[in-house]
């Protein structure tokens, strides 16, 4: 079935996702989060396809999960059926590359999604927030959870306590997006970024993007050890031998992503 809530296209070998519910600012529905989902799982494993991109229209990347959508949800609607957060995880289950390209507001829900990809590229114009408190809530997708590991606690709790937006400027300052940069060269940037990871080695690219996580759910000494694993894992791959040879004679690595 055709989706009805995003863009799908690709760049090459960048699977670019867009956000589309323009009337809503990209509120984040069940078939929306179901369509992202089934996209990013149909990228992932797409041999053709080494990076994913997600992004939204020039004015939200997305305002959250739809406001009208849980109004009425009781306690055992979304404790019992698990409205609103069941289809959330498909994201942390994809291993190649996910890169949010942000521009506009990413609130609530909006600003989850984007921190978990695997890095925000923010245009100017971007603006960041959990402004659940306002609605009597909390930050359900792991806000509370991913933002102080992003910008640590003081910022992260005057944003999930006063629900203030903060803008692209201020979040790089803070890490939460990797580069801000002027909004009409968002795409094109995010794109040469994603292009750049397309022409390494797959397996590398899925064993950095592995231990980078790794780094927030273990301690240093048991991180260390996981990336040591995957380090010397890489020597048996043929890219390894075939990224140092090509340096060792000046010329462009070939990978097979093998
Ligand atoms: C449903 C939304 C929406 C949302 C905007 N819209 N955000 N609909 N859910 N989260 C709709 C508006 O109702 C409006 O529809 C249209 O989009 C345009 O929005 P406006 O408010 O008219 O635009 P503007 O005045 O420019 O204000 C933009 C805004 C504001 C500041 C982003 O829309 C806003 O505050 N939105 C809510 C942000 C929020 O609270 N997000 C957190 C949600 S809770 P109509 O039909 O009137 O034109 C959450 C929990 C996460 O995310 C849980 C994850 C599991």
């Amino acid at each position: 079935t055709t989706p009805e809530m995003i863009l799908v296209r690709t760049e090459g070998r960048v699977g670019v996702i867009t956000l589309n519910r323009p009337k809503a600012l990209n509120a984040l529905n069940e078939q929306l989060m179901n369509e992202l989902g089934a996209a990013l799982k149909a990228f992932d494993a797409d041999p053709e396809i080494g990076c994913m991109v997600i992004t939204g229209s020039e004015k939200a990347f997305a305002a959250g999960a739809d406001i009208g959508a849980m109004a009425t949800y009781t306690f055992a609607d979304v404790y019992v059926n698990d409205y609103i957060t069941r289809n959330w995880e498909t994201i942390r289950s994809v291993r190649k590359p996910v890169i949010a390209a942000v521009s506009g507001f990413a609130l609530g829900g909006g600003c989850e999604l984007a921190m978990m990809c695997d890095f925000i590229i923010a245009a100017d114009n971007a603006k960041f927030g959990q402004p659940e408190i306002k609605l009597g809530i909390i930050p359900g997708a792991g806000g509370t959870q991913r933002l102080p590991r992003a910008v640590g606690k003081a910022k992260a709790m005057d944003l999930a306590l006063t629900g203030r937006m903060m803008d692209a400027l201020e979040a790089e300052r803070a890490g939460l997006v990797s580069r801000v940069v002027p909004l009409d060269k968002l795409m094109d940037e995010t794109l040469a970024a994603a292009l750049t990871i397309c022409g390494f080695s797959l397996p590398s690219v899925m064993a950095a993007k592995e231990a980078v996580n790794r780094a927030f759910e273990s301690g240093l000494s048991d991180g260390v050890m996981f990336e040591r694993r995957l380090f010397h894992a890489l020597f048996a791959t043929a890219d390894q031998k075939e990224g140092m040879a090509a340096f060792v004679e000046k010329r462009a690595p070939v990978f097979t992503n093998t």
